[in-house]
């Protein structure tokens, strides 16, 4: 960048120095370059906005590119699952346009580089052509005329260098502005009063969320004692994991009251709420890269023993397996980690945590029943004095719980224990 700023004030300074000799030179023959400045501004301008533009096209076109191709190599179980000419007939699309953009995006760059040097040659016909004249009538010398067009040479080629540096402008701004929009992306509010620990109960009063005008959850009123372990039962779409994304922010327009201790939920911030929750959901979300930095995203200063010992809890011990141990790569989206895999890692990590709520929605029904029954047991004994809430399909699971939620249809149509609810 440094580099660049000295070239850019040289070659500034270079067109300044030059306009004043070829004027001192003789301004009657530097009039004629001037006359050929707004065919120059014209092009520039409108060839760089072209440029400009097919640019910006050909960053969206290539995200689209390698979006499509993520999600098919992501989904490709799935994929392979749908008529291929449908996926090719898409991916084809995407392909024409990308290449389109490209076409033109390389058409108006030799259109707009070209402009400077176009403009040039008319003002240099015309230039020779009048010294000619003027050297006929013996008004100028034939030396006087070569040294004005070498020096006007100079001009043009600072001119071109400027220009080029213009064109990397223009080509760097859509990216630029793209990365901008990305992070200027609404942020979630961080006010908010910091949540440390849940010193009695949660409690949900007369809790609804509506969604597009519709309820997916109608006046639930429960109350959960610190420390409960509270199995959630219920059809599917009736709105259990709705249910406890209210706990970590998910949705924050909810109707009604949900109280931590006697404080509203709304109140405190969601990072430090965040902080305290751990959860492993219906959606896994694994990166690719090592066991180890997998685990990291919750808590980065992790030790190594304690990664270890995470890992351990939820029976992830087929990383231990592996000849790279906790440095063991899982591929693009984990995959080459199976369901079950992909799901011990996501438990490793709320152990990594120091929660006051542990949300696990379906997330160990990957498992087979003896690892998934070594996973809760592990459960229910590192988080004995926290409040933990259990989404499960599978109902022995639940077996141990102290109470059980029954939802139907977004509404709290029961509750009490196993045995009360004859699960
Ligand atoms: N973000 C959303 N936008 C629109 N509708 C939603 C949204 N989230 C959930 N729903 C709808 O709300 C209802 C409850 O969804 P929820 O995920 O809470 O159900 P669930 O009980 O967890 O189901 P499952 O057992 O299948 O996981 C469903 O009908 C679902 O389609
Ligand atoms: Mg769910």
């Amino acid at each position: 960048m440094i580099f660049l700023g000295i070239d850019l004030f040289t070659q500034i300074f270079t067109v300044v120095a030059m306009v004043f000799v070829l004027v001192y030179m003789d301004w009657k023959l530097f009039t004629i370059f001037l006359v050929a400045t707004p065919l120059f501004a014209l092009s520039f301008n409108y060839f760089g906005n072209k440029r400009k533009k097919y640019s910006q096209k050909v960053q969206e076109s290539a995200s689209e590119y390698t979006q499509f191709l993520n999600q098919v190599i992501s989904g490709l179980e799935t994929v392979k699952l749908f008529k291929k000419e449908f996926i090719l007939n898409i991916f084809e699309k995407i392909n024409q346009t990308f290449f389109k953009n490209q076409r033109k995006s390389a058409l108006y760059d030799v259109f707009f580089l070209s402009s400077i040097e176009v403009a040039s040659y008319f003002a240099a016909s015309g230039i020779i052509l009048y010294g000619g004249i003027r050297i006929i009538n013996g008004e100028l010398t034939t030396g006087a005329l070569f040294s004005f067009l070498s020096a006007l040479l100079i001009l043009v080629n600072s001119l071109q260098i400027l220009q080029r540096g213009l064109l990397q402008v223009k080509v760097i701004t859509p990216i630029v502005e793209r990365i901008l929009f990305v992070l200027d992306l609404p942020q979630e509010e961080e006010k908010g009063e910091n949540f440390q620990t849940l010193k009695e109960k949660v409690k949900y009063e007369n809790v609804s969320l509506k969604i597009d005008s519709h309820y997916i959850l109608k006046d639930v009123n429960v109350e959960i004692k610190k420390g409960l372990k509270v199995g959630i039962v219920g059809p599917t779409g009736s709105g259990k994991s709705s249910f406890v994304k209210l706990l970590y922010g998910i949705y924050r327009n909810y109707e009604g009251k949900i109280l931590l201790d006697d404080k509203e939920l709304k109140d405190y911030s969601i990072k430090s709420l965040r902080e305290k929750i751990a959860v492993v959901s219906q959606d896994v979300f694994i990166f690719n890269d090592t066991v180890e930095n997998n685990l990291r995203i919750v808590k980065p200063d992790a030790t190594q023993e304690e990664i270890i010992k995470a890992l351990n809890l939820a029976k992830a011990d087929f990383v231990f397996k592996h000849k790279d141990g906790i440095k063991m790569m899982v591929g693009e989206r984990g995959s080459s980690l199976s369901g079950g895999e992909r799901q011990r890692i996501a438990i490793a990590r709320i152990f990594l945590k120091n929660p006051e709520i542990v949300i696990v929605d379906e997330g160990t029904s990957a498992l087979d029943i003896e690892t998934e029954k070594y996973v809760m047991d592990s459960i229910y004994t590192y988080f004995s004095d926290k409040t933990v809430l259990i989404i499960a399909h599978r109902l022995k699971t639940l077996e141990k719980c102290d109470k059980i939620l029954f939802f139907e249809n977004g509404k709290l149509i029961k509750e009490g224990t196993f045995k009360d609810l004859n699960l």
